[in-house]
């Protein structure tokens, strides 16, 4: 069945990528962001939306009658550490604007959450979904505070929200903007263009992965699973796990004479008290989630994929 589907912060590394595959598949997708982006030409209609600003989002909504939206605008991790009221409420009150139209409009949302909401209290291997969760970060502060509130607004007005809690996520067609897991997309970049890469984390700083295809893929899964199927408030969801070190060795298979150096800076510090690696067990049992791509085959499609894209664009 095609369906309406709004997608908010679509220009975003996520959205533009939702955008593209929804409309693939034969939906009727507005694509919106808070300004025009100068790097996408998006297949779809597109319109510029504030989530902050709640009549232009009221009236985007009432003309366009969406059955889904997908809410991905956020601040991410590492700019949010230095606006951090302002993180807090872009992030909040635009999620808060968003839940208050679902229960006026009754569409079905997607919020995505994220690895950040643990903290270092939280067992850092094979987190699991259920454990302790004392983020010190304002962006993780406000993606569990998220969770609280979706949950909320299923609970009290019985809507049909849904949620993942990405891990860092490596893809070639939209930059991410502003995270602490940048630096796994940067080094591609970095390795084609100069044969080395100047990491920001440290050698050893493993972190929970996953490459775009299996993020966007599910992520539509998930949306389009029976409703009571759907146990968790978000999802943990994960795929690989390695070191900006392990990323560095897999690239030198490709291109021997890459080398890395370590220069840690504060996103290092918020990278120490995130998960190594995660227990997806609930994903894959109430909705069937399966991971495509390992560590290898992402090194392989980062590299041919941005080469053919540098090469393009020069
Ligand atoms: N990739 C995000 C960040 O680094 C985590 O959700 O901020």
């Amino acid at each position: 069945m095609t369906q309406r589907i709004l997608i908010l912060g679509a220009a975003g590394q996520i959205g533009t990528e939702l955008v593209e595959s929804l409309h693939g598949q034969g939906n009727t997708v507005l694509a919106t962001d808070i300004k025009q982006p100068s790097d996408v030409n998006f297949p779809t209609d597109y319109e510029i939306v504030d989530v902050l600003d709640r009549d232009r989002l009221h009236s985007v909504i009432a003309k366009f009658k969406p059955d889904v939206v997908y809410h991905m605008a956020a601040i991410l991790s590492a700019t949010a550490e230095k606006i951090p009221l302002k993180a807090w409420e872009i992030n909040m009150q635009g999620l808060i604007n968003v839940l208050e139209l679902a229960r006026k409009f009754e569409f079905k949302l997607f919020w995505p959450s994220s690895i950040a909401i643990f903290g270092p209290t939280t067992p850092k291997d094979n987190t699991p979904q259920h454990t302790i969760v004392e983020p010190l970060t304002i962006y993780g502060i406000s993606k569990y505070a998220g969770e609280r509130f979706i949950d909320y607004y299923k609970h009290r007005y019985g809507l049909d929200i849904r949620s993942l809690r990405y891990p860092g996520l490596i893809s070639w067609k939209a930059m991410p903007g502003g995270g602490t897991t940048d630096y796994a997309v940067e080094i591609f970049y970095e390795a084609i263009k100069n044969k080395r890469y100047v990491c920001y984390l440290s050698s050893d700083r493993t972190l929970p992965m996953m490459y775009m295809d299996d993020a966007i893929r599910g992520t539509i899964e998930l949306m389009n699973a029976p409703k009571d199927s759907m146990k968790e408030a978000s999802y943990n969801f994960a795929a690989i796990s390695f070191s900006p070190e392990e990323l560095s060795q897999e690239i030198k298979k490709h291109i021997p004479d890459f080398e890395i150096t370590y220069d840690p800076d504060e996103r290092d510090e918020l990278a120490a008290q995130w998960p190594r690696s995660i227990d997806d067990s609930a994903a894959r049992k109430d909705w069937n989630w399966q991971h495509r791509y390992d560590l290898s085959k992402l090194v392989e499609i980062m590299l041919s994929q941005i080469a053919k894209k540098l090469e393009k664009s020069t």
